[in-house]
C-alpha cells in the first residue's frame, strides 16, 4: 500500500501532544478546563430544533436534495443578505448551499488551482486554506498578520513575481485565530489588488454576526466591484449554534460558484433537505438569540480580558469573533505555554503555531465555557506567579 504525497505535504497535527496530555490528566482526575475548540457550547435556538423536527417527518425532505441547495434555503440566503447587508443577490447564479463553511472552503481549491498556482493566505489562519492548496498541488504563499498592523496583511509587501502567480486568496474577518476586524476601506484595497493582478478573493465571514459593543461586521460584497472578484463563504455554525448540522453557504461572483459547483456535483449530493429548511427558518425566523449569545460572550470575554490584564497582560478587548490571542509570557513558544497551562492549571489553549509560523508566541482560547470556569481559570492562572 503506497500512500499518495498528498498526505504527507499536510503539516503534522500540532494538536497530538496536547491531546495525549488532555487524555493522560483527565485519567488522573484533572479536573480540565477546555479553551482549545471553537465551538459554541449553548444549544441551538428551539425554533430552529422545532424546524428539524416537523421537516424530518416530511417525506418530500427524504430524497437527494438539489445541488445547490434548495431554491427556498437559497432565496433566505440571499434575503438575510439584503437585509444585513444591503447587498443584492440572484439566488439562483449568486448563492450555493454548502455541508458547512469548511467543505466550500477546502473544495474551492480544486475548482481554482492547479498544480504550481499560488494562493495567497494568511498567517496564522484557518488550516485548511493551506492544506486545501496542497490538495490542489499548490504553492500557499502566506500573508503575514501581524499585531502592528491589526492582524491585517499588507498587501504592497507581496512580492509582485509571486502575485503574479497567485489564482486565489483567502482572508477573514472578523478573524480566527486573532479576534480582529476589517473595515470597508482595508476591503477596498483588496478589491483593487484582486483586480490589479486577476484573483479569485475569498473572504470567509464565518463570524459575521459574533460581534460585541455595537460594532457590526461588514460583508466584503458591500464594497463596488466586489462582487466581480470575489465570493463570501458564510456558515450558521457559530451565528446560530449549528455547528454539527453542516450548514453553510457561499455567495459572490456567479462564474466561480458554478466552477465550485462542479466540484461538490462529484464529490457529494448536498445537505440534507430537512437541515435546509431548518437553515431557512434560523436565517428568516426570530434573531433575538444572537443578540442573546453577544451579550453572553461579552462578559465572558471582560472576565478574561480583565482578569489576565491584571495579571500583567496587555489585551484589548476583542470587538468580533469569540476567541482571545494572547501573547505567550517570558518568551516561551507557543507550545511550551500550551503546556505549562495544561500541566500546572488543567486549562487547554490552543499553540499559535498551530496557526501558522506567525502564530508563533501567541496562545488562541475560546470563551466556549461558562463564566465561573472562566473565572476559575483566571485565578489558577493567577496561582502560577509567571
Ligand atoms: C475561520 C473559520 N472558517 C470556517 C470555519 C468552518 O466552519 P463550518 O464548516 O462549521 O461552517 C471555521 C470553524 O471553526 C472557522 O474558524
Amino acid at each position: 500500500m503506497k500512500i499518495a504525497q498528498r498526505i504527507e505535504t499536510v503539516p503534522p497535527y500540532l494538536f497530538a501532544e496536547i491531546d495525549r496530555k488532555k487524555e493522560e490528566a483527565i485519567k488522573r482526575g484533572v479536573d480540565i478546563i477546555n479553551l482549545g475548540i471553537g465551538d459554541p457550547d449553548q444549544p441551538t435556538p428551539n425554533n430552529i430544533i422545532e424546524k428539524l423536527r416537523e421537516s424530518v417527518k416530511d417525506p418530500e425532505t427524504h430524497d437527494y436534495p438539489p445541488y445547490a441547495g434548495t431554491a427556498e434555503f437559497r432565496q433566505a440566503v440571499a434575503l438575510w443578505y439584503k437585509n444585513r447587508f444591503r447587498v443584492d443577490l440572484d439566488p439562483d447564479n449568486e448563492v450555493m448551499a454548502l455541508i458547512g463553511s469548511k467543505e466550500g472552503i477546502a473544495h474551492i481549491f480544486l475548482a481554482f488551482i492547479d498544480p504550481g498556482d499560488f494562493s495567497l493566505i494568511p498567517d496564522p489562519g484557518y488550516p485548511v486554506y493551506k492544506t486545501g492548496t496542497l490538495f490542489a498541488n499548490g504553492f500557499p504563499y502566506v500573508m503575514p498578520l501581524l499585531e502592528e498592523n491589526g492582524f491585517l496583511p499588507n498587501l504592497e509587501e507581496i512580492d509582485e513575481e509571486i502575485v503574479r502567480k497567485v489564482k486565489l486568496m483567502f482572508i477573514n474577518y472578523p478573524n480566527n485565530p486573532t479576534g480582529a476586524v476589517a473595515d470597508k476601506s482595508f476591503f477596498e484595497k483588496v478589491v483593487k489588488f484582486a483586480k490589479k493582478y486577476d484573483i479569485l478573493v475569498c473572504h470567509d465571514f464565518a463570524y459575521s454576526e459574533m460581534t460585541y459593543d455595537g460594532y457590526k461586521a461588514n460583508s466584503f460584497l458591500e464594497v463596488d466591484g466586489a462582487k466581480d472578484v470575489g465570493l463570501e463563504f458564510h456558515s450558521l455554525s457559530k451565528t446560530y449554534n449549528m455547528t454539527g448540522w453542516r450548514l453553510g453557504f457561499v455567495v459572490g461572483r456567479a462564474e466561480a460558484i458554478s466552477a465550485l459547483s462542479i466540484i461538490k456535483t462529484n464529490v457529494d449530493s448536498g445537505a440534507f433537505k430537512a437541515i435546509q429548511r431548518a437553515g431557512v427558518e434560523a436565517l428568516s425566523g426570530p434573531q433575538d438569540n444572537i443578540e442573546r449569545m453577544n451579550e453572553i460572550y461579552t462578559r465572558r470575554r471582560d472576565i478574561v480580558i480583565n482578569g489576565l490584564n491584571k495579571l500583567g497582560w496587555n489585551l484589548k478587548p476583542i470587538k468580533a469573533s469569540f476567541y482571545i490571542w494572547i501573547p505567550t509570557l517570558n518568551n516561551m513558544s507557543s507550545m511550551d505555554f500550551a503546556n505549562l497551562l495544561l500541566e500546572k492549571a488543567g486549562i487547554i489553549v490552543s499553540p499559535g503555531i498551530g496557526y501558522g509560523e506567525y502564530g508563533e508566541g501567541y496562545v488562541r482560547i475560546a470563551l466556549t465555557v461558562e463564566k465561573k470556569r472562566l473565572e476559575e481559570a483566571v485565578r489558577r492562572i493567577k496561582n502560577l506567579k509567571l
